[in-house]
């Protein structure tokens, strides 16, 4: 499977980074306006191609995208210290009107995997850009969110984040909800889980997973300026499922007839993910404070993207 990366700062380049360690790809592109560091990018992750699985990888301008399955949407700037994901989204709005028409150009078959925050209205903007069905245009939305969950849960608890089965709905972004009482350990709920290996979920320990999700881009981007390990994991992670049609089950964003009656809205809910795209959405049980949560946040993305 061939995968384009417009965009090769810190996320565009760690997903073909990722996507070359898990073998996600038999063909990575990298093209960005700056061709010089398309370059140097995509022959410095050719370098990591010898310890990991055989792929090519190169860089060029938007015709080396022909035949692209996947063109991940990772251009445009990004958050500062302090900076919240929403106030991106003027400019890089007028970013995806310059890049969609010509990627589509050369790979009309293309699934459309947005990157590039605010990811939801992103989402929303590169949907209405492309004409593409909504399925076929896939923001990253809170895979990210949900890995942390897992992360940080799974330390709490002493178990792998892999045997947290938990998701962060709604938006990519300061309204998203963690659907605690839809997570199970194992094959048991967390609170039953908890018990059993006494690391129970206080009210503190909500509080401090809760904050410790929702803040990770801000703590991070304080730190080291950007964030890109994580997201690019995160989107090698849906590449892959595309790719082998897993029909795997992952949080991200796509344009959404309604949720509890708000809509058509982006944002992130459970998905099934397979070669077509989004093949199937799941809305979990949730506890009547995080229902509210998820209506809130669909309220506040929706008004985003009609403020534009
Ligand atoms: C993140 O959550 C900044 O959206 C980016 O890491």
């Amino acid at each position: 499977m061939k995968v384009g990366i417009v965009g090769t700062g810190m996320v565009g380049s760690a997903a073909g980074y990722a996507l070359a360690l898990r073998g996600g790809a038999s063909r990575i592109v990298l093209v960005d306006r700056n061709a010089a560091l398309a370059s140097a990018q995509a022959e410095d992750i050719a370098h990591a191609v010898p310890f990991a699985h055989a792929c090519a990888v190169e860089a060029g301008g938007y015709d080396a995208l022909h035949g692209a399955a996947v063109v991940i949407l990772a251009c445009g700037v990004a958050q500062k210290p302090g900076e919240s994901r929403l106030s991106l989204l003027t400019r890089n709005r007028d970013v995806f009107a310059e890049v969609i028409g010509q990627v589509l150009a050369v790979a009309p078959d293309a699934i459309l995997l947005v990157a590039s925050n605010p990811v939801d209205v992103m989402t929303q903007i590169a949907r209405d850009l492309s004409g593409l069905p909504a399925e076929r245009v896939i923001g990253s939305g809170t895979i990210l969110d949900t890995a942390r969950f897992r992360a940080m849960l799974g330390a709490h608890l002493g178990v792998a984040a892999q045997s947290v089965h938990g998701y962060v709905l709604g938006e990519h972004g300061d309204s998203e909800v963690l659907a605690w009482s839809a997570t199970r350990v194992g094959s048991e709920p967390v609170s039953s889980f908890a018990a059993q290996v006494s690391a129970p979920i206080t009210e503190d320990v909500r509080a401090r997973i809760d904050q410790g999700v929702r803040r990770a881009a801000y703590r991070i981007i304080e730190g080291k300026g950007a964030t890109w390990y994580g997201i690019g994991a995160g989107l090698a992670r849906i590449c892959q499922a595309i790719r082998d049609d897993q029909r795997a089950v992952l949080s991200v964003s796509i344009v959404t007839p309604e949720v509890d009656g708000v809509g058509p809205v982006a944002l992130s809910l459970p998905r099934v993910v397979g070669r077509e795209g989004v093949v199937a959405t799941l809305m979990p049980e949730l506890a009547p404070d995080e229902r509210a949560g998820l209506r809130a946040s669909a309220e506040i993305l929706k008004a985003s993207a009609e403020g534009l």
